[in-house]
């Protein structure tokens, strides 16, 4: 074992996670290649959770981000006006906000998606003075106390402990097969004798990331914002992992035509990996008051630069129209190459955020066995979901055509010898 490798397990507290899976010592990266430190090349399909969709150290944003540091320019400010983030503001309105009729205003949070989901919570609650939230069974929203209370999996709730209340979780549209969750959710609502408080406001993944890439339809989608609208209930779009072009368009919600009252972003906004954290308001909702929300952390300079240019990257190189034609490929691969392997497979997903689905197989370590055999022959693969039984690709928006297809036939190839054993 490498000495620094024994050093990180011997002092890092037993809460490390992502490592147990790969356990090498990374060294460098460039776009949707990692290394470690004995020259082992991986393909990167877990893409910092969805926090590098513009690919490791990319070159355009890098530039930026180097020639505003030799310049000391400011680094920390608090939450101060600065240049940094004048231009930023700027270039999210004109670029992003504005093409698409989006009126919001713009609340820094501290630097993790987490904060984003809390803050939003405070605000709908203090607009509704209602207390209760409705989420979706498979959600996940974060792991600090109240967005732990919107998330579903077992193990994440057990390390609260307090109880995690104020949320009802009601079935997604793809919870449980031939139910109409639409209905339920409006019957919950509406009926004077569902026994369950109004909710100030409902959370909503377009897809569900985690939750194994559950991938909601345009009806439903509008469906929940038509019950949010018929009973003064605030409708907040959860985009932190699905948001910033992973589903084809910059905001997933947009395929929907919806325009939710509050969105969190957070992950691929901060554009090179840097930590960001956005809460976008409906104006007439912004009524915090001054610091009721504040934070050492709010506002990060580097991210600021990082995200300006990262949006700039995004609409020059038309990352929304290479998202829709890689993703393309992803399906088209997956429909030929991997399905006839068994007709216990399936797959489902948008953009270039796909599941294949292990679940039918009795066998729940199945899934496990297939994402370690990809790290032995060099993908970074994670896996989501009821018992992690789907194996998740989400690589960075920027993959070149030839590593999308290194990874797709690592996973293939991974099943394959799995299947035979
Ligand atoms: C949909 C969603 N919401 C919230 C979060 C929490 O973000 P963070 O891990 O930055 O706190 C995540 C993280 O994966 C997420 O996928």
């Amino acid at each position: 074992m490498s000495e620094l490798k024994k050093i990180i397990e011997e002092n890092e507290s037993q809460v490390r996670s992502y490592c147990r899976k790969y356990p090498v010592v990374f060294t460098s990266a460039k776009n949707s290649m990692i290394y470690d430190e004995e020259g082992n090349a991986y393909v990167d399909f877990l893409a910092g959770c969805g926090a590098l969709n513009y690919g490791h150290n990319n070159g355009e944003i890098k530039s930026e981000v180097i020639d505003y540091i030799l310049k000391d320019n400011i680094t920390h400010a608090m939450d101060m006006y600065t240049t940094a983030k004048g231009e930023f503001i700027k270039t999210f309105k004109e670029k992003i906000l504005d093409p698409k009729d989006l009126n919001y205003k713009i609340m820094f949070c501290g630097s993790t998606g987490t904060n984003a989901v809390e803050a939003a919570l405070k605000l709908c609650r203090k607009n509704k003075k209602r207390s209760n939230i409705i989420a979706f069974m498979g959600a996940f929203h974060g792991m600090t106390l109240g967005s732990l209370a919107l998330t579903t999996d077992r193990t994440s709730r057990d390390g609260a402990g307090v109880s995690l209340d104020n949320v009802t979780f009601v079935p997604y549209e793809t919870t449980m097969e031939g139910f109409d969750s639409l209905r339920y959710l409006e019957t919950v609502i509406t009926d004077d004798h569902s026994g369950i408080e109004k909710p100030a406001a409902i959370f909503l993944e377009t897809v569900q990331a985690e939750g194994g890439i559950n991938v909601a339809s345009v009806e439903w989608l509008k469906g929940v914002e038509r019950i949010c609208r018929e009973n003064d209930i605030l409708l907040v779009a959860d985009e932190i992992q699905v948001g910033c072009s992973r589903t084809g368009t910059f905001f997933s919600f947009e395929r929907a035509g919806i325009k939710p009252d509050m969105v969190t972003l957070s992950k691929s906004i901060g554009g090179y990996g840097f930590p960001m954290s956005l809460l976008l308001i409906r104006d007439d909702l912004d009524i915090w008051k001054p610091a009721e929300h504040n934070g050492t952390f709010r506002g990060n300079q580097i991210a600021f630069v990082a995200a300006r240019k990262a949006i700039e990257y995004n609409i020059f190189h038309e990352i929304d129209r290479q998202v829709v034609e890689k993703g393309a490929l992803v399906k088209e691969y997956i429909e030929k190459e991997i399905l006839p392997l068994s007709d216990k497979i399936f797959f489902r997903g948008i953009g270039l955020i796909w599941g294949i689905d292990f679940s039918k197989f009795d066998d729940p370590e199945l899934s496990h066995r297939i994402a370690d055999k990809c790290f032995e022959k060099g993908l970074i693969i994670e896996r989501a979901g009821r018992g992690d039984t789907v194996l998740k690709i989400l690589p960075p928006l920027t993959i070149f055509d030839y590593e999308l297809f290194k990874g797709l036939d690592i996973i293939r190839e991974s099943i394959e010898e799995e299947l035979e054993k």
